[in-house]
């Protein structure tokens, strides 16, 4: 169901279409007959599954918390306050599942595609893990301060491809003056993430995670601060960031210290090329592509294909 669900919202809800929408507020009422205006049905299909993605889990959470079978979660806390139904919790727990699962998704997919793409990359992140945990030792937050070139690929991998390219749609709450220009109440603000990538850094294509580094291979103390704006701005700027920073690094630490990511090669032995493409719509993901993943602890010539 989540993954239904977010197929079709990250489709229907870039930040072009939303802009369409509040630009000309009539296209609401054209009927879903109307060539393009299949955005009606989608919106149609969308809410109900909405509310589905929050009933139905919900309610087979409850039932298993009943019987004591549902595991320590979101859900049996408040369930456990009495609170669940006042604070609307499946609500709460569906919006935290998609908002979740498919940034951090796609942030993983775009970290293992950068190690496909750089390979001597790749290769220091596995001599800094080797040196600091030791090889076959799989990593634990305690490392993480030890493991600042890890950290600077991470922050590399969010500026590379930043996977909410137009962040989310917001409203102006009051009207404001920036710039010399008039910004009424209730303007629709798209912020451009892409664009700044692409301003704000020398050649924004390399990907180069010696930007967040000092010359001597520290991080750089605003290299945190400057990936914030992946997270949004303001009082509505992502509250899983703090979360999703944890998720992401224990992820991309023990999928390194475990794995070895290569080019997939073809029945004669020839590497098959990835082509970096990315699927359009409100998360940008990175098409899938052909790898190789080796084990870095097993014989090196036991090979699982995928
Ligand atoms: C790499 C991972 C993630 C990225 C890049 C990301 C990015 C963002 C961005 C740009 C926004 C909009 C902020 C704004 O409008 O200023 C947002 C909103 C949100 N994020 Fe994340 N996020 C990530 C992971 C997560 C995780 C792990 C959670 C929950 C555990 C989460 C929960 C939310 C929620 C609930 C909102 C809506 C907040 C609101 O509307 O006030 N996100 N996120």
């Amino acid at each position: 169901m989540a993954t239904d669900l977010a197929e079709i919202m990250m489709k229907g809800m870039t930040g072009e279409r939303v802009g369409l929408l509040t630009a000309l507020p009539i296209l609401e009422y054209v009927p879903s007959w109307f060539p393009g205006a299949e955005y009606q049905s989608e919106a149609r299909k969308c809410r109900d599954m909405v509310a589905s993605f929050c009933d139905l889990p919900f309610s087979m959470a409850k039932r298993q918390a009943e019987t004591g079978r549902l595991p320590r979660s979101f859900v049996l806390d408040m369930l456990e306050q009495g609170e669940a139904e006042g604070l609307y919790a499946k609500d709460i727990a569906a919006g935290i599942h998609i908002a979740a699962a498919e940034t951090t998704s796609s942030t993983l997919k775009v970290f293992i595609l950068t190690m496909i793409l750089n390979p001597e990359i790749q290769d220091k992140v596995h001599e800094e893990l080797d040196a600091v945990v030791g090889k076959g030792v799989l990593p634990t937050f305690e490392d993480r301060e030890r493991l600042p070139y890890l950290q600077a690929v991470l922050y590399e991998v969010m500026r590379w491809h930043p996977v909410l390219p137009l962040g989310v749609p917001r409203a102006t709450t009051a009207s404001d003056v920036v710039e010399g220009y008039h910004i009424p109440k209730g303007t629709l603000v798209i912020f451009n993430i892409w664009g700044m990538v692409n301003n704000e850094y020398s050649n924004p294509e390399h990907f180069d995670p010696t930007r967040h580094l000092t010359e001597d291979g520290r991080l750089r103390p605003d290299a945190m601060q400057d990936s914030s704006k992946y997270f949004g701005f303001g009082r509505r700027s992502c509250p899983g960031r703090f979360f999703a920073s944890e998720s992401l690094w224990a992820a991309a630490a023990m999928l390194l210290s475990a794995f070895r990511f290569e080019k997939a090669k073809d029945a004669f032995g020839k590497e098959i090329e990835v082509v970096p493409v990315f699927r359009r719509g409100a998360v940008s993901h990175p098409a899938p592509y052909q790898c190789s993943i080796i084990s870095r602890t097993n014989n090196v010539n036991e090979r699982d294909r995928v």
